[in-house]
């Protein structure tokens, strides 16, 4: 059966704030989104895969719609993504190099066109995880287009960033975003490593951490606030960018938002922190095995539950700002 209508109760969200709080944006949409959140990122529309999947077809419905929805009221828009070694068109993986480049270069050149007020852009998704390198499972094959690891060892990504700032405003902030980051990891100074090579060139404007599975990933607390910290003495701010919990009950659910949102939300270099997930039927919860079923159980991971009935408890994690 359908779910019952939607009826929100909790806090909005007050406007003007310095931080943002987003949630990740797909169809069906949750009613009021914007009383809850005041920043929008597509959960899945903006990947190339989705809006190219046949070459030069072009289908950007879902994109225009979280564009417009971000617009309309003010907030930022964040788009995710260019570059990513996942949910790729497949018909790029047969093309020449030189070929490649060149619909690099056109999808780029069109997501600027239609959307010239991006606020946030994310360049390169997951570089130290998922590289354009992995053909056949829709991770693509263009890494030697872009130039390869090179002398850099990631030279790709330096090319994705100045084509990027060749092709968008400068009042586009481009970002990298990556998982396994957050605490310090062989990632996670892999990933300072590209940050550095794209502020020696001026070419990144903020941090993305995605944030994921918290539960499995949180080590303490300093631990988290001390690797926050060596990113934040690059200067550029952070955003917490997919945020969720693995929890294996519900109190771990929240107790795991509860000591861990705090400390991504408090820090004074992390400027937003977005959803990955808070209704069901996105990522996790649309994974039976996951979150919002296990063994049976429905697991209210997220800010609602699966009738749509909002989880008050952690709603009120969500008033941090
Ligand atoms: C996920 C979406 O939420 C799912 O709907 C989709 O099936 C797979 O991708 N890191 C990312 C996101 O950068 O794009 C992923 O989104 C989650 C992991």
């Amino acid at each position: 059966p359908p779910p019952p209508p939607f009826t929100p109760t909790g806090p909005p969200i007050a406007t003007g704030k310095p931080k943002t709080l987003g949630g990740v944006y797909s169809t069906p949409q949750i009613p009021n989104f914007t009383a809850y959140w005041n920043q929008v990122v597509p959960e899945n529309a903006g990947k190339w895969g989705s809006v190219e999947a046949t070459r030069d077809v072009m289908n950007w419905t879902e994109l225009d719609a979280a564009y417009k929805l971000a617009k309309d009221n003010g907030y930022p828009f964040r788009f995710h993504v260019l570059v990513w070694g996942n949910q790729q068109p497949s018909w790029i993986e047969n093309l020449p190099p030189a070929e490649q480049l060149e619909e690099i270069k056109e999808w780029f050149a069109a997501v600027a066109q239609r959307y010239p007020a991006i606020d946030f852009l994310e360049v390169v998704n997951e570089p130290t995880n998922d590289p354009p390198s992995q053909p056949g499972s829709g991770g693509g094959n263009y890494i030697n287009a872009l130039g390869g690891n090179g002398s850099t060892g990631w030279d790709w990504i330096l090319t994705s960033f100045r084509l990027a700032r060749e092709y968008f405003p400068k009042t586009t902030k481009l970002m990298l975003n990556d998982y396994n980051v957050e605490t310090n990891n062989a990632n996670s100074q892999r990933y300072l490593t590209i940050v550095n090579l794209l502020r020696a060139e001026n070419l990144i404007d903020a941090i993305g951490m995605q944030g994921h599975a918290f539960s499995t990933r949180f080590a303490s607390a300093d631990a988290l606030r001390a690797n926050l910290n060596v990113f934040a003495a690059t200067g550029l701010p952070i955003y917490i960018t997919e945020f969720d919990i693995d929890g294996a009950t519900d109190e771990i659910q929240l107790q795991e938002y509860q000591r861990v949102f705090p400390i991504f939300w408090e820090h004074p270099a992390v400027k937003g922190v977005t959803l990955w997930g808070y209704r069901p039927g996105h990522w996790r919860t649309a994974q039976g095995a996951f979150i919002a079923y296990e063994n049976g159980a429905e697991r209210p991971a997220l800010v609602w539950l699966r009738n749509y009935v909002q989880n008050a408890s952690l709603l009120a994690i969500t008033s941090f700002n």
